[in-house]
């Protein structure tokens, strides 16, 4: 599994929400390297936990700030952040009991899950902020 490299791809114009996704995948990345190098579960669940507890804090971030711009999106994209830390846990919790080579299937639905929300979910919410703020 490559790096996710951030670029404009994943720029959803938004400065501070730019900056959230951007430690996101810095944290990504530090878990597929870990799993490349043959880290043990028990690290492998904690750098996920540190990619939980940031995900969690951003997803706030962006919650708050549905609130403050009053999007209408917001029930339907807090929804779908629900569902993301609900499928980020159970896969925690595989990592704890999985092999490597489960880790790696692994780390790529998880590639998929970070990614994919940015350039859906985020990107209508981006486009919105940009109009509003
Ligand atoms: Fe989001």
């Amino acid at each position: 599994m490559k790096d996710i490299v951030w670029g404009d791809v994943l720029s959803i114009g938004i400065d501070e929400i730019d900056e959230d996704h951007r430690k996101l995948v810095n944290i990504f990345n530090i878990l597929n390297h870990s799993v490349k190098e043959g880290a043990s579960p028990e690290y492998l669940a904690a750098v996920l936990e540190e990619l939980i507890n940031c995900t969690v804090w951003h997803f706030s971030h962006e919650e708050r700030l549905m609130l403050k711009y009053g999007y209408e999106g917001t029930e339907e994209h807090k929804a779908e952040h629900q569902e993301l830390i609900k499928s980020v846990k159970e896969l925690q919790q595989k990592m704890l009991q999985a092999d490597k080579l489960v880790a790696d299937e692994d780390i790529e639905s998880l590639e998929r899950w970070l990614t994919g929300h940015i350039f859906s979910a985020d990107m209508k919410f981006g486009s919105y902020l940009a109009q509003v703020m």
